[in-house]
């Protein structure tokens, strides 16, 4: 059985032809950096533009990679929710497009389901398990019982991690997105040269703006600094209230096994201290691939599989929506 997966929840255009659930035959990702990079940020309309130019020609490129016909296609998995409306809206009418002509059923994916099984593209993790979904748009703790049956724990309650990891980056002038960049100058800094705080939030959620700020405030006040030191300090905070929020979830639901994911998730110093906690503590943790961890196909494609196989089916109705 071949499933599609469509995935355009924000600046990536992701294509991707999974085979009876495990065998990935394609999986294409056009990026769409070097657009929204001169505004340092994803600007929406752009978005959604680059990704209605995009989509059919990357299907012929999987579909002729993988020696798959159009009309092999079984399934077609499309990211309906959450993320930037006009980019879901792209992809979602595209599907609907190519299910209605090709007599197909379509399956509409949560992006952050989507994100939490991408794991499951390389290897199984046993159930229960508590899921960090933590990128550019969300920062979710989800408590996973089974394939699609997912607790929100908490969130994030302004600022995603990636998002104020993308505006520090702005700050310090280092370019989009700024994720990457600050990682790769982190491991030059001193973690512990700057004490910026992060603010305390109830239960399992987060804040990620008040750092922001307090970077802000700190580089306006100094002048004279290494600004590797500055990047190593500021991940270093975000990273240790992400450490400390999600075992905590761990603890709180009696569960060993942790999946973190998401386009943060691909930090080495974020993949450090939860690997350390983790073997402290007796905990297990998992991540993806970094393909797999940032915006891709085929973790729609795999949900889609699972979802199709109990028996799931969207109405040609369905709509998108920027928040779940
Ligand atoms: O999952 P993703 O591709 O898209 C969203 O759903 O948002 O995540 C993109 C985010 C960006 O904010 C980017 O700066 C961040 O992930 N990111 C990183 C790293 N690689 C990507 N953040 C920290 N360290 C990294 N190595
Ligand atoms: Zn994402």
């Amino acid at each position: 059985m071949i499933v599609l997966g469509i995935e355009t929840s924000c600046d990536d255009t992701g294509i991707a032809l999974l085979k009876d659930g495990r065998e990935l035959l394609a999986n294409l990702l056009s990026s769409q950096v070097s657009i929204h990079s001169v505004f340092g940020g994803v600007v929406p309309e752009l978005a959604a533009r680059k990704h209605l130019a995009t989509l059919l020609p990357l299907l012929h490129e999987a579909l002729e990679k993988s020696g798959v016909s159009l009309e092999d296609i079984d399934c077609i998995g499309v990211t309906n929710r959450p993320g930037l409306v006009p980019s879901l809206l792209v992809g979602l009418t595209f599907a609907k497009g190519l299910a209605y002509a090709l007599g197909r059923p379509f399956i509409a994916v949560n992006h952050l389901e989507a994100h939490t099984f991408a794991i499951f593209l390389e290897r199984e993790v046993e159930f229960p398990f508590v899921s960090l979904v933590v990128s550019g748009g969300h920062t979710s703790l989800f408590f996973v019982e089974d394939y699609g049956k997912m607790q929100f724990l908490g969130g994030t309650l302004d600022d995603a991690a990636g998002e104020a990891f993308d505006k520090v980056a702005k700050l310090l002038n280092l370019g989009y997105p700024g994720g990457p960049i600050i990682d790769k100058l982190a491991r030059k800094g001193d973690p512990n040269a700057i004490a910026f705080p992060v603010a305390k939030t109830p239960g399992y959620s987060f804040s990620f703006s008040g750092v922001k700020t307090a970077v802000m405030s700190w580089l306006k006040k100094h002048k004279d600094y290494k600004v590797e030191d500055v990047a190593a300090s500021f991940q270093e905070a975000v990273i240790k209230a992400l450490v400390a929020k999600t075992f905590k979830a761990a603890e709180y639901k009696k569960v060993k096994n942790i999946v973190v994911s998401g386009g943060v998730a691909c930090n080495s110093r974020l993949r450090e201290l939860f690997t350390k906690r983790a073997e402290e503590e007796g905990y297990r943790v998992y991540f993806p691939s970094p393909k797999f961890c940032t915006d891709n196909g085929a973790m729609v494609a795999f949900v889609a599989y699972y979802r199709f196989l109990k028996g799931e089916r969207a109405y040609f109705d369905v709509d998108v929506a920027s928040r779940v």
